[in-house]
Formats: C-alpha cells, structure tokens, sequence
C-alpha cells in the first residue's frame, strides 16, 4: 500500500515524502482510514512502528487545511518531552497546511505558550497538569474540540492521570471523535477506556504485550554490587555506540552519573528533579550524539523517539511490568536494530517473573565473568518474592503522588503569586496615580474642614448675639 491510497491530501503526502517515509507501516494503514471515517479507536501496536503519524496524519487531513479561533484537536501525552516531540511531527506533516500546533507543558513559563496559543491554535498538544492550569485560569477553550487523543492510552488512565484526564473530558463536546494509541494495553485499563470511548473499534498489530521484535533481549544475573562494574565493561565494548540506562529511582540515576564519572564514562541523566531546561538539555545533547550515555528513570520510557540508540540496559528491573516494554523500545525503532540487556539480581526474581510473564516469554541469559546462577522464580515461589515488590510498588506509586501533590501545591502558590501580582499592579497605579488621589483626598479634607469652620463661625456669632441682647 502507499500513502496516496490512504486518501491523504496532497499536502500531507508531500511532506511525509520529505520526511523520507515510503509506506505506511501496519499500524498507519488500518489506523488511518478508520479515524478518517470518524471512529472511535483503541490502537496498539509494538513501540518505533509510527504510530504518532497514525494519528497526526489523519488529523492534519480532517482539518481539512482550515483554521479556525479555537482548537479542534487535543492530544494528551504523559510526559513534557513527548509532548513537545509530537508537536515537533504535527509541524513536520504538516509543513505545507496552514494549520497551526501549539504545546502546553509544565516546568516552562507561561508567557511564550499563551502567546503562541493566542496567535491561532488548531492542535494542542499537551500534558493534564498544564493543560487544567491554564483550563483554570480561562486561558483555554475547548468548546471546539472534535478530535481528542490520548498517545501513551494506558499510562493516562492509570491511577497517576485518571483524574486530570475526567476533568478534561468533562469540558470537551460529548459528540467528538476519541482515539486511544499505545504498545501495551492491561485488559483492567482497556474497560477502563471504554467508560470514555463511543462503540470503538480495536485494532491490535501485535498482542498488547509484545516487545518491539526488532530488539535482541539478554539478561545478566549477578550480584547486587557488582551491576556497576559489568554496566561500565558493557559500556565500554566497541558495538555500544548509544546507549540508554535505566534506573528505578531519581537519586539511583544521579549517583549512576557520578560512579560512571569515575571510571571514566561520561553520561547525563534525565528525572523528574532535574528543571525542564536540564531535562531537555540532557535529551538534546544525547539525540545529537554529544553525549553517548543517558541515564534514565521512566519518565524517558514512554514514546521518546531517538534514532540509533544501539543498547538499552536496564540497571534495575522495571516495578511496572509494562514498563519493561517501552523501555527496551527506545531501541530498535522504524525498522533499526538494538539490543538490550537487563542487569538482574536475587532480589528482583520477582519483577522478572511478572515481565516474562506478561511476555510469555523467557529472556535468554547473558552471561559475563560475574554472572552467578539464580534460580528462575516458579509459579508456586512467586509469593515469596511479593512482599518485595509490592513494597517496591508501593513506593512508586507513592512518589508519584507525592509528585502530583508538589506540582497541585506549585499551581495554587502560582495562582496566590498571580493575586498578589494583580495586588501588587494597583498598588503600582496607586503609586504612579497616588498624587491625583491625595490632592482629591486634601481637597474633600478642606472642604469638609471650611464647611465646619463656618458653621463654629456662626454658632459663636449667634452666642455673642445673644449676650449682647441679654445684657
Ligand atoms: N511510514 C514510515 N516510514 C518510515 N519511518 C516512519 C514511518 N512512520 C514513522 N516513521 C518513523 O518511525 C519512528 C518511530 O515512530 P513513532 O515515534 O511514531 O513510534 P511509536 O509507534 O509511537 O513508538 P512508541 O510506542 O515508542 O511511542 C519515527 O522516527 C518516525 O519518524
Ligand atoms: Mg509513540
């Protein structure tokens, strides 16, 4: 099939010629025409096989190269850097159409997003915190909007976003068009969409558990101690050109960096603590071959798209099982090859065993001069190891509302600092009118003062009088 079947715009087929596509993958050719006849959708299909285009293409087509005051497409993305890079493709397949995109996203001012949303807004692009902020604050409409997308469907309606995500669709039309994209979809989160989705049709390239086939997975058991020492030998092998590590934790990233630093590899991290400038920094520097290591927590596992990443390693096994898959997709994409290799040790036997069993599948070991033999966990044993993970569940869950209270409790102290401000501006015209208000207040205080001075005048007059006669 070829993208002129698809019935795109002329537009639209130009500018994915230049961006080098030559046919629509899987996921483009089934999703494409359904969302062009105006359904409903649940889309998987395996991580790098575009499904970004097979939403944005279909969108860029409906709007039908026609802008209007208000957006009529709204895409929700879990995490700012996905945000922006979607922004980044609708501009790229839609370079010859004169809608506009527009990206809303936290950790970045205000001023420049308002200002572009203000200068015609056809596709939002955004995250839910932002996004509610400036809904709160009446900067956004969205009355208009007749397409909603939800990329990375699964993780937005789990526990973390489900709540932004109803308040959301409370202000969007009932009669709009809802598309759901992912690489994996929990039977539990897909009932879950249908609360939101209108008779939708379900389109799954692969089983919703499958990793990317273009990635050869390995797996090292080892000690606990020993993961640095194999992760820096793995690093420094010739076939390691660019390679992403992921961590279970903020600080387990930062000190990475500065172990990796010692023995001689220099890398950069990327978590949710660092500012959006470091964030982006980091991801800038990787993407253009700057830097050759990244070090990762989740919030780099979902949809990031960075050609010729040659190796993923996970340092620490992922607590989200799913999580597993998107990982190791930063690999492998449109078509490229990748590796990646899990480093595993006693205490996460456990995790393991949820991932290959999700995948239905054994990872094949790798082994390396420390590789020690563990046991795989059975099906009868997996109890043993429960209370670990779900302690280590527990508290990502935990970190991950104690970070939606910080960014609830960073919107109301912005809000307060937008009163003061709007205080503080009448207390600037007070200060550059100030003069004209107390001449008037002096005038009135005279006047007033004039008035009752005439009026003791007169008493005293009639008092004198009085005597006068008296006497
Ligand atoms: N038809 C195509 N031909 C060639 N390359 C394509 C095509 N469609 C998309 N690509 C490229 O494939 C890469 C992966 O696309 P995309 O990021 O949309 O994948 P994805 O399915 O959303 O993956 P993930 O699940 O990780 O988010 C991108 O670099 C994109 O430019
Ligand atoms: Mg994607």
């Amino acid at each position: 099939m070829t993208f002129n079947e698809l019935n795109l715009s002329k537009r639209i087929v130009d500018a994915i010629t230049k961006a080098g596509y030559k046919e629509p993958s899987p996921i483009q050719e089934q999703a494409i025409p359904l969302m062009m006849e105006g359904r409903d959708l649940i889309a998987c299909a395996q991580t790098g096989t575009g499904k970004t285009a097979a939403f944005a293409l279909p969108v860029l087509n409906m709007l039908d190269n026609e802008s209007r005051p208000h957006p009529r497409a709204l895409v929700l993305t879990p995490t700012r850097e996905l945000a922006i890079q979607i922004l980044e493709n609708f501009k790229k397949y839609g370079r010859y159409m004169r809608l506009h995109t527009v990206c809303f996203y936290g950790g970045a001012k205000q001023g420049p997003q308002i200002g572009a949303y203000e200068r015609g807004c056809d596709v939002l692009v955004a995250t839910p915190g932002r996004l509610l902020d400036y809904m709160n604050q009446g900067i956004v409409s969205l009355r208009d909007i007749e397409i909603f997308i939800l990329d990375e469907a699964d993780r937005m309606l789990d526990m973390g976003f489900i709540h932004d995500i109803r308040k959301v669709v409370a202000e969007i039309p009932e009669e709009r068009q809802t598309v759901m994209f992912s690489a994996t979809m929990p039977k539990e989160i897909e009932a879950l969409a249908k609360d939101i989705l209108h008779d939708p049709e379900s389109i799954k390239i692969a089983p919703t558990t499958s990793p990317a086939e273009t990635v050869d997975q390995k797996i090292c058991f080892l000690e606990k101690d020993n993961k640095k020492i194999v992760l820096s030998d793995f690093l420094k092998q010739d076939n390691v050109k660019k390679s992403i590590i992921f961590t279970r934790t903020k600080h387990g990233a930062d000190h990475l960096v500065r172990d990796l630093g010692k023995l001689g590899i220099e890398s950069m991290a990327i978590h949710g603590n660092k500012t959006q400038g470091q964030r982006q920094n980091a991801l800038e520097r990787f993407r253009s071959g700057n830097i050759k290591v990244l070090i990762a927590t989740d919030v780099a596992s979902r949809g990031i798209d960075i050609p010729k990443i040659s190796h993923v390693f996970n340092y620490d096994l992922p607590v989200e099982t799913e999580s597993y898959i998107h990982r190791i997709g930063r690999a492998g994409r449109a078509g490229e090859t990748g590796e990646s290799i899990t480093l595993c040790s006693k205490d996460e036997m456990g995790l393991l065993y949820d991932i290959e069993k999700m995948m239905q599948k054994e990872i094949p070991e790798l082994e390396t001069e420390l590789s020690v033999s563990i046991e795989r966990v059975q099906r009868g044993e997996r109890r043993r190891f429960g209370r670990a993970v779900a302690a280590a569940k527990a508290s990502a869950k935990e970190d991950r509302f104690s970070f939606k209270k910080k960014e609830e409790k960073l919107r109301k102290l912005k809000n307060q600092k937008k009163a003061s401000q709007k205080k503080t501006g009448f207390e600037k015209f007070y200060k550059k009118n100030g003069d004209i208000f107390e001449e008037a207040t002096k005038a009135f205080e005279k006047k007033q003062k004039n008035h009752s001075g005439k009026k003791i005048k007169e008493e005293t007059g009639k008092k004198k009088e009085h005597k006068r006669r008296a006497s």
